[in-house]
């Protein structure tokens, strides 16, 4: 088996090694700049994990994980227009450093890339993965339109935003891990279950990206501070926070301020507890799912502690 540095330099080299026509370079320019901006390559490494799982050779899953990635950086490019997003990964996003229109039309060809790199995926599994990458990719759609329209709303149930971040995040982890169960042909049971085991890590994943949202560190984390608080997004946060105390009186105008008051209000209502609750919760449910693959314990062993590395991450 690999090891996850192993693994990681793999898809480095393979994001590396990626070759973009010469042509149209300002289409291809902000492409570029966004894969070579690091990220944690998270989806990657599940598919060849969960291949690894089950064959020794992983090269046949290296194509199909790269392109994974590059639609993750897709959706990165248009949620970036859509959360009028400042800065990723420590940078200027695109459609900061270029223009929205730029940020679009370079997302639009991200998503062909994607494409093309899973169509190299081995014939004895092609279908199927084509398939489950097209149900991800319109699931996603579903998922960012609805935390675009909470944004708007005031009865935001707490079911409804896990729903909401089952689509927009937990699917592409699930989509990623049984991509990788189908390239190793495991058994449809335990595709299920690796793909059950992406859903809930998902979950604990987008609950800890709200956390980090407020409480990350603004010299690692990369992404703006508070950014979720200014467009008015229903988190597990604010939702939890206002079954618990009304809205803060705070003057959006000055959006320091504005961002510290609803941190605190988050404090005080219990809804920062809550939500480290909720991760832990999820982390456990994900764990629990592994239970069904009927591995033994050191070949799971990676993706438990995966687990335990992800709920402690400060990026
Ligand atoms: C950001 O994903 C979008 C969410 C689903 C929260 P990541 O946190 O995996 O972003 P990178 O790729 O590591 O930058
Ligand atoms: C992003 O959720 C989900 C997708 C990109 C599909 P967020 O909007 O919370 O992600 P960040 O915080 O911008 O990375
Ligand atoms: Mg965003
Ligand atoms: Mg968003
Ligand atoms: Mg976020």
């Amino acid at each position: 088996m690999y090891t996850q540095d192993e693994l990681s330099d793999i898809i480095q080299n393979g994001i590396d090694h990626i070759k973009y026509p010469d042509l149209a370079t300002r289409l291809y320019d902000p492409v570029r700049y966004t894969m070579e901006s690091g990220g944690k390559r998270l989806r990657p490494l599940l598919v060849l994990m969960a291949t690894n799982l089950f064959k020794e050779d992983i090269t046949p899953a290296i194509q199909p994980a790269l392109g994974i990635e590059m639609y993750h950086n897709f959706t990165l490019l248009h949620d970036d227009v859509m959360d009028k997003a400042p800065e990723r990964r420590g940078r200027a996003t695109v459609h900061v450093k270029w223009d929205d229109n730029t940020a679009i039309l370079s997302g639009d060809a991200m998503q062909a890339l994607a494409y093309q790199l899973i169509a190299e995926t081995p014939a004895y599994c092609l279908k199927e993965v084509i398939d489950v990458f097209n149900t991800t990719n319109i699931e996603i759609d579903e998922g960012q339109q609805l935390d675009m329209e909470f944004e708007t709303r005031t009865d935001v149930r707490t079911e409804e935003y896990i729903e909401m971040i089952r689509l927009k995040t937990s699917v592409l982890l699930g989509c990623a891990l049984k991509v990788g169960a189908l390239v190793g042909q495991a058994t449809p049971a335990q595709v299920q279950a690796l793909y059950d085991f992406g859903i809930n890590l998902g979950l604990a994943f987008q609950l800890q990206d709200d956390w980090l949202d407020c409480w990350g560190n603004p010299l690692t984390f990369g992404k703006r501070i508070g950014g979720d608080i200014l467009c008015d997004k229903k988190t597990f946060l604010r939702i939890q926070a206002e079954k618990a105390a009304p809205l803060p009186v705070a003057d959006r105008n000055d959006e320091q301020k504005y961002i510290d008051t609803f941190k605190q209000y988050y404090i005080e209502t219990g809804a920062e507890q809550a939500c480290r609750d909720a991760i832990a919760l999820y982390g456990q449910k994900a764990k629990d799912c592994l239970k069904q693959l009927n591995l033994p314990d050191e070949k799971v062993a990676p993706l438990l502690a995966f687990v335990g590395k992800l709920e402690n991450r400060k990026v």
